[in-house]
C-alpha cells in the first residue's frame, strides 16, 4: 500500500504548480544561491527553475518514484543534477562540505526534525546557508490549530507523512545557527498554512 500511496503523491505532487506568492518568495529566497548546493527532499524538481545554472546541484529524494518526474523536469532546463540515496539519518555529505542546503515543503513529513537540522549544520561550510520555505502550525489556540490537529492524521496518511501542525521555527531556531531569519505569512491554502521563508547561516 506504502508503494501505490508513495507513487500517487508523486503524481499529484509533479502536477503542482507555483502560485504568484510562493514564485516571489523563492526568487528572493534563491537569488543568491550558488556552489555545491544540497537539496533535501526536491520531489519533482519545482525548485530547479529557480536555481542559476553555474551551481552543483545535488539531491537526496527517498521515494523513488519522484525521480523520472524530477529527471523530466531537469532535461526540460538543461540543469545538471546528482541524486543521493540517504545513509540511514545521514545526510549524503561529508561535514563542511556544502554552501547551500535548500528545503521546500519537506520539514512537514520528516521523521525527526532535530535530527535533521544536526546534519544540515553538519555538511555546511562556515557561514553556509540553509534556505527555508516550509508551511507550518497555525497558531495554538486558534480555530485552525484545532481544525489542523483533527485532520493531521489522515492528512499524513494521504500526503505521505506530511504533518499540518509542526512548529517547524522553533526547531530551526533551536538547531544552533549564527543567525536564523525567518518571516512568518499567511497564503491562502486552507489547512496547509500558514508558511515560514528564510534562512539560517551557520
Ligand atoms: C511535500 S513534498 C515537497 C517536494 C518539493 N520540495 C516541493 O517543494 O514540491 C515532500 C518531499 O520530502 C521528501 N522527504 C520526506 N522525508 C524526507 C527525508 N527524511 N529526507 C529527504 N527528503 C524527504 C518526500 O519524499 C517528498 O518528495
Amino acid at each position: 500500500m506504502a508503494g501505490i500511496q508513495k507513487r500517487l503523491f508523486a503524481y499529484f505532487m509533479a502536477r503542482v504548480q507555483d502560485d504568484e506568492l510562493t514564485i516571489s518568495h523563492k526568487r528572493r529566497l534563491f537569488k543568491d544561491i550558488s556552489g555545491t548546493v544540497l537539496e533535501i527532499g526536491p520531489g519533482a524538481g519545482p525548485n530547479l527553475a529557480y536555481f542559476p545554472s553555474d551551481i552543483r546541484w545535488i539531491g537526496v529524494e527517498p521515494n523513488p518514484h519522484m525521480h523520472p518526474y524530477l529527471h523530466q523536469q531537469a532535461e526540460r532546463l538543461g540543469f545538471p543534477v546528482e541524486l543521493r540515496e540517504l545513509d540511514g539519518k545521514q545526510l549524503p555529505a561529508e561535514d563542511a562540505s556544502v554552501d547551500h542546503v535548500v528545503s521546500t515543503l519537506v520539514l512537514c513529513s520528516v521523521p525527526n526534525q532535530a535530527s535533521l537540522l544536526a546534519e544540515i549544520v553538519r555538511v555546511l561550510k562556515p557561514g553556509g546557508r540553509f534556505v527555508f520555505f516550509e508551511h507550518v502550525a497555525a497558531p495554538r489556540g486558534s480555530g485552525l490549530r484545532r481544525y489542523q490537529g483533527i485532520l493531521n492524521p489522515a492528512w499524513k496518511w494521504f500526503g505521505d507523512g506530511c504533518n499540518l501542525n509542526r512548529e517547524t521555527w522553533t526547531v530551526i531556531e533551536a538547531a544552533g545557527f549564527s543567525e536564523v531569519q525567518i518571516e512568518h505569512f499567511r497564503m491562502p491554502e486552507g489547512p496547509v498554512a500558514p508558511h515560514i521563508a528564510g534562512f539560517a547561516i551557520k
